[in-house]
C-alpha cells in the first residue's frame, strides 16, 4: 500500500477525512481503524495523529477552543468498538451496556451495582436536580462552576445558594459550610473545576466532604479528573466505598473524546443510584457505549492524550507568562487566564484570527477560559496572543 494511499484509507476510517470530503466512515463497517495500515504500530499511528488532525480542523473552520473538547477525537480503538455496534443499532437493552458498566466498575474500582451509566454526565447533573432539587429543595454550590446542576436546579424552582469562589479561586468551603444545613438536600462540588481549572486542596476537601455527608448528599463532578498532574490528588470515588452518600461523576466526553456520543457515569451507593435511576430517560446512544467501552481499555490512547494535552497546556501557560499575564494553575484540558479586558473583545479578535475561545463567566468577566487544542495550534495560538491582548 502506497504512503498516500494508506494515509487517505486511515483518516477515513478514523472519520476525520470527512471533513475532506472522503467516504463516510459509516459506510465502512466492516474496516477496523487500528488494523488498516499493516506495518504500522498503534503508538506510530497515535503519533500521526497531531498533524492529521491539526489539518484536518483547520479545514473545518475556526479551531475550536471554546468548549474544553477532545482535539484528537475519539482512539482508533474506540472507533473499531463504534463499527462494532453497527449490528446492534436498531436493539434496546443491548448487551454492551452491561459490559460498559462493568468495564467502567473495574477502571475505577468499585463493584458493578455502584455504577450508572449515563447519557452524558449531565444527566448524572439533571437526575441529581431532579431528585433532590424539586419542591425547594436546596442546593448549594460554588460559583461560577459548571453551571448545568444549578441551571436545572434553579428550573425546577429549587433554593439554589451559589456561593462565590474564593480569591485563589478554590472552592470557598468555609462559606459553604455556613450555608449548609440539615434542610441541605444536596452540595455540588466541581473538583477540578469549570471554568476556573483549578483543584481544590485535597486534605481540605475531603475533611468537608466527609463532614457534609453526615448532613446531606454530596456530588463531586470530577469531569476532568483524567488531566490532572498534582501527585496528591485524589478522587473521591474511596468515601464512595466507605459508605457514604456521595456522588461522583465521570465522563467520556473529555479524554475519551467522545462528547457527541453522550456517555457518562454515575459512582454512588447502590439505593442512590436506585433513585437516580428512575429519572434517567434510557440508555445512552450504542454506538457512545461501544466506544466508551473500548476506549476505557485503551490505555495507550488515554496516556498519548494525556501527554498531549500537558504539551499544548504547557506551550499556552509559557506564552501567558512571558506576556505578564495571570494565569490559574490548570489542571485540567483548559487554561484561565486574566485578558484585562471584556472577554467578548477577545474572543472577537482571535475570531478574527481563526480562533474561537470560551465566553464569559461572571463574575470574572475579563478572565478568558482557552481549551487546549492539539500542541500545534496551541504554538499557533500562542504566535497571535499578542496580537488580541
Ligand atoms: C465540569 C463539567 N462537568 C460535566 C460536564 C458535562 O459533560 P458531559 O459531556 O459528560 O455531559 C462538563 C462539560 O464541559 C464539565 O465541564
Amino acid at each position: 500500500m502506497s504512503e498516500s494511499v494508506s494515509r487517505r484509507q486511515w483518516l477515513v476510517n478514523t472519520g476525520i477525512g470527512v471533513a475532506g470530503g472522503l467516504a463516510l466512515p459509516g459506510l465502512l463497517p466492516a474496516m477496523e481503524a487500528t488494523r488498516v495500515l499493516g506495518g504500522v504500530s498503534y503508538g506510530e499511528l497515535l503519533n500521526q495523529l497531531e498533524r492529521d488532525v491539526t489539518t484536518m480542523r483547520r479545514a473545518a473552520g475556526p479551531i475550536r477552543l471554546c468548549y474544553n473538547e477532545n482535539p484528537f477525537g475519539m482512539s482508533p480503538k474506540a472507533k473499531d468498538g463504534l463499527m462494532a455496534s453497527w449490528t446492534q443499532h436498531a436493539w434496546y437493552d443491548p448487551p454492551i451496556r452491561a459490559e460498559l458498566r462493568a468495564t467502567f466498575a473495574k477502571h475505577v474500582g468499585v463493584p458493578v451495582d455502584h455504577v450508572l451509566v449515563t447519557q452524558g454526565s449531565s444527566e448524572v447533573l439533571a437526575t441529581l436536580a431532579l431528585a433532590y432539587g424539586q419542591n425547594g429543595g436546596k442546593i448549594v454550590a460554588p460559583w461560577p462552576t459548571f453551571e448545568d446542576l444549578p441551571r436545572y436546579g434553579t428550573t425546577l424552582n429549587a433554593a439554589v445558594h451559589k456561593v462565590p469562589l474564593d480569591d485563589r479561586f478554590d472552592h470557598d468551603l468555609y462559606a459553604m459550610d455556613a450555608k449548609i444545613g440539615n434542610d441541605t438536600k444536596l452540595v455540588f462540588l466541581c473538583n477540578p473545576n469549570n471554568p476556573t481549572a483549578t483543584l481544590n486542596d485535597d486534605q481540605a476537601l475531603r475533611d468537608f466532604v466527609k463532614t457534609n455527608a453526615k448532613r446531606t448528599t454530596v456530588i463531586v463532578d470530577e469531569a476532568y479528573y483524567d488531566f490532572v498532574d498534582t501527585p496528591n490528588y485524589r478522587s473521591m470515588v474511596d468515601l464512595v466505598l466507605a459508605g457514604e452518600p456521595i456522588i461522583v461523576s465521570r465522563t467520556a466526553s473529555k479524554i475519551h473524546g467522545l462528547a457527541g456520543l453522550r456517555v457518562g457515569f454515575a459512582v454512588a451507593r447502590p439505593d442512590i443510584l436506585a433513585k437516580l435511576s428512575s429519572y434517567v430517560t434510557g440508555d445512552p446512544n450504542v454506538f457512545g457505549l461501544h466506544a466508551a467501552n473500548a476506549s476505557l481499555q485503551d490505555d495507550e490512547y488515554q496516556s498519548f492524550i494525556k501527554q498531549k494535552n500537558r504539551e499544548g497546556r504547557a506551550l499556552l501557560i509559557s506564552a501567558l507568562k512571558t506576556m505578564g499575564r495571570k494565569v490559574t494553575d490548570s489542571q485540567t484540558n483548559f487554561v484561565f487566564f486574566h485578558a484585562g479586558q471584556p472577554v467578548e473583545t477577545v474572543q472577537a479578535a482571535a475570531l478574527a484570527k481563526g480562533f474561537r475561545i470560551g465566553r464569559a463567566f461572571p463574575p470574572y468577566t475579563d478572565w478568558c477560559r482557552v481549551s487546549i487544542g492539539t500542541p500545534e495550534e496551541m504554538r499557533q495560538f500562542a504566535a497571535i496572543l499578542p496580537t488580541i491582548l
